[in-house]
């Protein structure tokens, strides 16, 4: 059955800007599913909005992943019956203060894979 709220998926929610991203969509009566990497952080920082009478539920999600990735939508899926906003917010920095020029092709790699091909994953494989 379909849920009667329209619901969010952040990634990246356990800290900073997901987390203040995904307590603002709660506070406007949309249930929030709150993505982390870290189960542990993930679970800490949606108890924190629970605990605040928000309609708030944790997925592990790690957009480096595409089997989390998937999980993540079959999740929500099959928990709710509809996704109506997705933020994805999860992002490093792993460069700050380096020179393009001293980057070394892991970092780059680490910084495509998380900020740019995580979210546009659209195929199962
Ligand atoms: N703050 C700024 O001034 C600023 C400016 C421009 C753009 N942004 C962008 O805005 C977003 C949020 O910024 P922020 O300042 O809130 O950053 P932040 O405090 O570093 O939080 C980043 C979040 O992304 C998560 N994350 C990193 N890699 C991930 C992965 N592979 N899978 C799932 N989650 C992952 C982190 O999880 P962990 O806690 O497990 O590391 C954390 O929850 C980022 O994409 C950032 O690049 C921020």
């Amino acid at each position: 059955m379909k849920h009667n709220r329209k619901v969010a998926l952040v990634t990246g929610a356990n800290k900073g800007i997901g987390f203040e991203i995904s307590r603002q969509l709660a506070q406007r009566e949309i249930t929030v599913v709150l993505g982390a990497r870290n189960e542990d952080k993930g679970m800490a920082a949606t108890f924190r909005l629970k605990e605040a009478g928000f309609d708030v539920y944790f997925q592990l999600l790690d957009v480096n992943d595409a089997s989390s990735i998937w999980q993540a939508v079959d999740g929500v899926w099959k928990q709710f019956g509809r996704l109506d906003i997705l933020v994805n917010n999860a992002g490093i920095q792993v460069d700050r203060n380096i020179s393009v020029l001293d980057l070394s092709p892991d970092m780059l790699n680490l910084t495509l894979q998380t900020n740019v091909l995580g979210p546009l994953k659209p195929n199962r494989y």
